[in-house]
């Protein structure tokens, strides 16, 4: 198994819902390293940066609103198979279809705003954790 890293963002929602600590003793108990975080308010650039990929869907001036619309919690999780395990903690985008157990079937409502978000691969994690965090701020152990 390969030890991977991931980004994950506790969603404006999921830090709302005040479950930050809910949602790392889902990573920790799962065997996921928290390397680093950092609690923020992004700024519309910083969402539309984010999510560029998604810039031509329908959702995405709605996405970039939900996400400047309060803090996030951000943070590089470390592990074996650590990207796909995170997925698998996340549960489906839409929370309707979400495995029971999973952090989007228990605590997300709707696709628009459903608690976490995880890198889904390889590339994507390493830039979505170069986007928010130098090399510094990462403390593997
Ligand atoms: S995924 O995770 O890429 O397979 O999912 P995808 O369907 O491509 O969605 C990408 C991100 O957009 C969010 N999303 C939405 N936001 C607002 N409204 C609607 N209708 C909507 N549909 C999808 C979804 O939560 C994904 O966010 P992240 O942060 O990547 O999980």
């Amino acid at each position: 198994m390969a030890v991977e890293r991931t980004l994950s963002i506790i969603k404006p929602d999921g830090v709302e819902k005040n479950i930050i600590g809910e949602v790392y003793s889902r990573f920790e108990k799962a065997g996921l390293k928290i390397i680093a975080a950092r609690m923020m308010h992004l700024s519309q650039d910083q969402a539309e940066g984010f999510y560029a990929v998604h810039k031509e869907r329908p959702f995405f001036a709605d996405l970039v609103k939900f996400m400047t619309s309060g803090p996030v919690m951000v943070q590089v999780l470390e592990g074996e198979n650590a990207i796909s395990r995170n997925r698998e903690l996340m549960g489906a985008t839409n929370p309707a279809e979400a495995e029971p157990g999973t952090i989007r079937a228990d605590f997300a409502k709707t696709i628009d705003a459903n608690v976490v978000h995880g890198s889904d691969g390889e590339d994507t994690a390493r830039s979505e954790i170069e986007f928010f965090f130098k090399n510094d701020d990462i403390c593997p152990r």
